[in-house]
């Protein structure tokens, strides 16, 4: 049996740009929907049965990541869905150490917003190549030559575009594809784009001028050059290294350059890269059966207290019923429900393959960052726990449920939803995050799913350090000298909790031999 090639990615965007549309129009090219709006209806019913999922609803916005999966013309697509929101979590980050390419959408309009900005730095780290959909250009929007030097500047990255529009907004006559010398047109009272591309020889074709208004064509034929003249040509090895990203202008809503996105991703877009680890890089070309969790979920069916692991796969065919060893226990779990996320429904995996997400249910056994493998032989790396910018005290308004509390703050803590400090002295327990919303997020998960009532309040502390040192006794004397200030994380691991970044640094000299790391890789 031949294996289909597995393009596994993500969508980073800031808000509004176009994901959700953009995420719906990929799966209905896909086939793996058959009518738009299912996306949001089915987000709609989603969110309906769980409580906790309300802020989505109020705030309008997506908190959860998920996966999708689908096929076209024998490339089966992992689609791995990144919340938008700027009070993003540790979640997003590391659902972006899972994929192995990207696509930035930005709002013609609006350009690199920060959001983008931010994610794509979290790409960047990984070298994750990128492809930019520049979306709704059936609206006005900036110049293109404008949009394309933003992201150059800004990015730091050689940009090509690979098509370009014919107008926008109220003079919008369609996209011509650069490479492909076709023009996709608006058709009917929608404008849509009916997927019927018209063939040129080039730019020069007269035929063009049958269709284009003479300004439109003066306009297609002047800037065409200039951007071809002006900014690199495509070349795939440039992008896959993550230096170079091809542009493509289209628009979501009106169906256009989504196809072309799907061609570039098939035909540009990584397969399945070796992944770091200790003791060596894994290749998927490996036999053994290894992945690692970027992400837990629990509780997505409020009836069941199970969770959802969410493992990619980075070598060897996995098979139902495997056993798989997790770093974190060390005991083997028999893997007997996988989940394959199809877009319309969750399906028993009977086989994967490197680049697929599986889910794993399990009761807590599966962590952040667990890697699981046939022979325990391995541990993947760079999966980062982030120093949290936020601190909060946990008040509890109803002391009989303190195991409650706690059962609740590891799971969370778990999950990556937010972070756990137990201080070596004193009772009041701490939890730290990287964005505001995740506060909100944890008290109404309290309060829906563990009936929890508790509140927060500022912590004297305003940041946290994990520390280590070579020599045992030095840490020994530090944690002894500055007990006011450790505490656990939810492993067990000494933190140092600071009153400002400030502070660290003062300790941090006084105290050589021990190490503040700012991120702790599990
Ligand atoms: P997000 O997930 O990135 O936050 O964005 P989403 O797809 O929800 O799109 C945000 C808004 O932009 C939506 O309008 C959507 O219809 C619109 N939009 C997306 N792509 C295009 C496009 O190519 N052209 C135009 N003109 N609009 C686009 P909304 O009115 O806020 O939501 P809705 O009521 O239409 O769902």
């Amino acid at each position: 049996m031949t294996i289909s090639p597995r393009r596994t990615f993500a969508i980073i965007s800031h808000p509004d740009a176009g994901k959700t549309t953009l995420t719906e129009k990929l799966l209905y090219f896909g086939g793996a929907i058959h009518l738009a709006g299912e996306v949001k209806a089915r987000g709609a019913n989603r969110r309906a049965r769980s409580d906790w999922m309300k802020i989505e609803q109020q705030r309008g916005i997506s908190v959860t990541s998920s996966v999708m999966t689908f096929e076209r013309n024998g490339i089966t697509f992992n689609l791995l869905d990144t919340p938008g929101h700027e009070d993003f979590s540790e979640d997003t980050y590391r659902t972006l150490t899972a994929v192995d390419s990207a696509v930035m959408v930005i709002d013609a309009a609006k350009g690199i917003e920060p959001q983008t900005r931010k994610l794509f730095e979290v790409c960047r780290l990984r070298n994750v190549p990128i492809i930019t959909f520049v979306n709704k250009v059936d609206r006005e929007g900036r110049a293109p030559f404008e949009l394309l030097d933003e992201v150059a500047e800004m990015l730091q990255l050689d940009v090509c575009p690979m098509s370009w529009p014919v107008g926008m907004g109220g003079e919008f006559e369609g996209v011509y594809d650069l490479y492909a010398n076709t023009l996709s047109r608006p058709e009917g009272d929608s404008r849509e784009y009916l997927g019927k591309p018209i063939p040129f020889t080039d730019l020069n074709d007269p035929k063009l001028a049958d269709i284009l208004t003479p300004d439109g064509l003066e306009k297609l034929v002047e800037e065409a050059e200039l951007a071809q003249g002006g900014y690199a040509a495509f070349d795939a090895e440039s992008y896959r290294a993550g230096n170079l990203t091809p542009v493509y202008f289209g628009s979501a809503l009106k169906d256009f350059g989504v196809a072309e996105l799907i061609g570039a991703l098939a035909d540009y877009a990584p397969e399945p890269r070796p992944q770091p680890a200790e003791p060596a890089p894994v290749s998927p070309d490996g036999t053994e059966v290894t992945g690692f969790v970027f992400k837990v979920q629990a509780n997505m069916d409020p009836n069941h207290r199970d969770r959802i692991a969410f493992m990619r796969l980075c070598s060897g065919v996995f098979k139902r019923g495997m056993k798989l060893t997790p770093s974190g226990s060390g005991k083997p779990i028999a893997v007997h429900s996988p989940i394959l996320f199809f877009a319309q429904n969750r399906e028993l995996a009977d086989e994967a393959f490197p680049g697929d997400i599986i889910g794993i249910p399990n009761h807590g056994t599966l962590r952040v960052g667990d890697t699981l493998s046939e022979k325990a032989d391995v541990r993947f790396t760079g999966l980062p726990n982030f120093a949290p910018e936020i601190l909060r005290r946990v008040v509890l308004k109803d002391f009989a449920k303190t195991k409650q509390l706690r059962k609740a703050l590891d799971d969370m803590a778990e999950e990556g939803v937010t972070q756990v400090f137990y201080p070596d002295i004193g009772s009041n327990w701490i939890i730290g995050v990287v964005g505001q919303l995740q506060l909100e997020v944890l008290l109404s998960r309290l309060d829906a799913e563990y009936k929890v009532a508790a509140g927060l309040e500022p912590a004297p502390f305003d940041t946290a350090r994990w520390v280590s040192a070579a020599e045992p006794a030095d840490l020994k004397d530090f944690m002894d000298q500055n007990r006011g200030a450790m505490a656990k994380d939810r492993d067990g691991n000494p933190v140092f909790l600071a009153k400002s970044a400030w502070e660290v640094g003062y300790i941090a000299d006084r105290y050589a031999k021990v190490k503040f790391a700012a991120t702790r890789e599990r």
